[in-house]
């Protein structure tokens, strides 16, 4: 564990902490239907955590803002962010059980989530500004919407100068103008941009991009899953498209919460939007050939491999 970063983080994300209650099925239940499935397996899971150890395993200097409850769960979720090197001083506990995630995971390795907050939906505004000495020091802030919006828009109005604001708004939810004009980049999935763009949202990706743009991020990147990502960047004036490497994907939980960590990461060290997404696909990619979520993150090495 490293709880006193000098030169600050490279990394901050403030995010959720779950307990992944995972179970695979031939295929996942229509409404109304019942399936039998596999024994259950618990995994530490959350898209702030999952984040905050995709980053580390990487080799980012890391911390995480959340809150757990004081529970099994909790401890299990607190001993594997320490495990994997990130500084959890910012992980505040108790006050409601831990959020719990209930997947299933079908054998093209697709996944359906339900999650109940539990504990994420009790770090508040205040949690934010108490934390200000972690914010600070980071050179980029990350959040997802598995914590209150209100949370969401505190973090986007505590940023120090020169830290970039990366969001995935999952799962979407209606974004104050103030926080979607802070995010540099926001990261979106389909779901999440046909959510954002409402009725009129057609089927072009390129054109989602554009649309996103223009309700103020300053940089918009579209995950397209198999086909790499779209990034569009207000400083370049530009649309690329990075083409992930072809892999066997086995399990796609938390290959999205991998990618938004290691964009995030190359960001804070410099990187240009496009270099940092030409990497996390790689990423990304890596992270769909083993099951799990923080268990299939990989390290550099890994990443170089593919
Ligand atoms: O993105 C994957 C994550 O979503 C899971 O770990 C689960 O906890 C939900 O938050």
């Amino acid at each position: 564990m490293n709880d006193t970063t000098p030169d600050g983080y490279d990394l901050l994300v403030v995010g959720s902490a779950n307990a992944d209650l995972v179970v695979g099925v031939e295929r996942r239940p229509a409404p109304g239907e019942t399936v039998l499935g596999s024994d259950l397996a618990v995994h530490p899971g959350g898209k702030g955590a999952n984040q905050a150890v995709a980053a580390a395993r990487l080799g980012a200097r890391t911390a995480l803002l959340a809150r757990v409850g004081d529970d099994d769960h909790g401890r299990l979720l607190l001993e594997t962010q320490r495990t994997a090197g990130v500084d959890t001083s910012g992980v505040l506990v108790g006050g409601a059980p831990t959020g719990v995630a209930l997947i299933t995971v079908d054998p093209s390795g697709d996944n359906s989530i339900v999650v109940s907050p539990g504990a994420n939906s009790r770090l508040t505004p205040e949690d934010v500004r108490a934390a200000g000495p972690l914010l600070a020091s980071a050179r980029v802030v990350s959040v997802q919407l598995e914590i209150p919006l209100e949370t969401v828009a505190e973090t986007a109005r505590s940023l120090p100068p020169g830290a970039r604001l990366v969001l995935n708004p999952s799962p979407p939810a209606p974004l104050p103008e103030a926080v979607l004009s802070a995010c540099d980049p926001l990261v979106v999935n389909e779901h999440e941009a046909r959510y954002i763009l409402g009725a009129g949202a057609g089927d072009d990706p390129r054109a989602w991009a554009a649309a996103l743009m223009a309700l103020g991020p300053r940089s918009v990147v579209v995950t397209l899953g198999a086909e790499g990502a779209l990034v569009a960047d207000s400083r370049a004036d530009s649309l690329d498209h990075l083409v992930s490497p072809k892999v066997d994907a086995v399990d796609t939980t938390g290959a999205g919460d991998a990618f938004t960590a290691a964009l995030a990461w190359r960001l804070g060290r410099g990187d240009d939007l496009r270099e940092a997404a030409a990497f996390a696909v790689r990423v990304g990619a890596a992270a769909v050939t083993s099951r799990g979520a923080q268990a299939s993150f990989p390290t550099l090495e890994e990443v170089d491999a593919l």
